[in-house]
């Protein structure tokens, strides 16, 4: 069965970003996807904004679009062109913008879709830097008990990515990360000890090659060119899908182990700023240690990549 039980009432928060695309596919199609909200991240702002509009076109996504935060809350505004492209998208020549954003601002619009739903039990997902919903957490004091809870792609229970310690994600903006994680709702961790095990092959780029739609071609393209960045990293073709892990997490939790952890964010280390401090004692020692996320663990890999192929496939509007 791909399609949920119930689909969830979600809010992406992202900075496409390849991975950010499929994750907003996947969303669009397993879940009741309220908005898009975009950040700075993988490229900044004024690329990934355009680059949600052009993947909403491409990929049919109906969903209303917001610009929000173009910079971290402390740190200095750091990108992935070297993962991602100049573009934030590189890979497939990208169509001119032909959707338009919304006026709203991303945190508002996060905070008044809250409050508008909020009967539905609204997940945030947010796939890159913690900017907008720290944000949108400090002008709301109310926010953290009006959602379902937050499932969120970003740090890790072993070794970091653009650090040796942190994952990109937390470690673009720490200070949000760290607000994000003490908010005292529940929380899910997709973190890369669990994405590093959802890794793209070149038989998934040729199996949706293979259905010869705009949207499939595009994705194989997308597929292709982060898979070879990765590859010049390290060593390896294949891109992590790390961001439709946090999807997942809320639309199909029976695809991974989640398993109640303490969590807390590096701001000061010389070495590891940015790092999730990742409680992994059997037992928790001290009141300090009370579990604040679900961390997953041991993704179903093939079964991700199938409910991936299947959104990406879809051809109409989810039932
Ligand atoms: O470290 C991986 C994360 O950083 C992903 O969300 C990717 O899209 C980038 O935002
Ligand atoms: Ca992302």
């Amino acid at each position: 069965m791909t399609q949920p039980a119930t689909r969830p009432s979600v809010i992406v928060d992202c900075d496409p970003g390849h991975d950010d695309v499929f994750a907003m596919v996947v969303a669009n199609h397993y879940a009741k996807l309220l908005g898009i909200t975009v950040v700075h991240g993988n490229a900044p702002l004024t690329r990934t904004l355009p680059n949600a509009l052009i993947s909403c076109d491409v990929f049919g996504i109906n969903a209303p679009v917001f610009a929000g935060a173009e910079r971290p809350l402390i740190a200095p505004p750091r990108n992935a062109p070297h993962i991602h492209g100049e573009s934030g998208l590189g890979g497939p020549e990208l169509p001119p913008v032909t959707r338009t954003a919304e006026k709203t601002h991303a945190v508002e619009a996060i905070i008044e879709l809250v409050r508008k739903h909020e009967g539905d039990g609204v997940w945030l997902m947010p796939l890159g830097p913690l900017t907008n919903i720290a944000l949108a957490l400090r002008m709301a004091p109310d926010l953290g008990k009006r959602i379902a809870g937050i499932s969120l792609m970003g740090g890790g229970t072993l070794h970091g990515n653009r650090a040796p310690h942190a994952e990109f994600n937390i470690w673009a903006d720490p200070e949000a990360a760290s607000v994000v994680f003490n908010y005292g709702g529940p929380l899910k961790m997709v973190g890369l000890n669990t994405t590093h095990q959802v890794v793209i092959t070149k038989g998934f780029v040729e199996r949706v090659a293979a259905l010869k739609t705009r949207k499939a071609i595009f994705a194989a393209e997308l597929l292709d060119f982060f898979s070879t960045t990765y590859g010049e990293q390290l060593g390896v073709y294949g891109g992590p899908l790390h961001d439709p892990c946090a999807v997942f997490a809320v639309t199909h939790p029976q695809l991974f182990d989640l398993r109640p952890k303490r969590v807390d964010i590096e701001l000061y280390g010389e070495f590891t700023r940015g790092m999730t401090a990742v409680d992994e004692r059997p037992i928790v020692a001290s009141k300090k240690g009370e579990p604040n996320a679900l961390v997953a663990y041991e993704p179903k890999s093939a079964e991700i990549f199938d409910l991936i192929y299947a959104a990406v496939a879809a051809e109409s509007a989810p039932a």
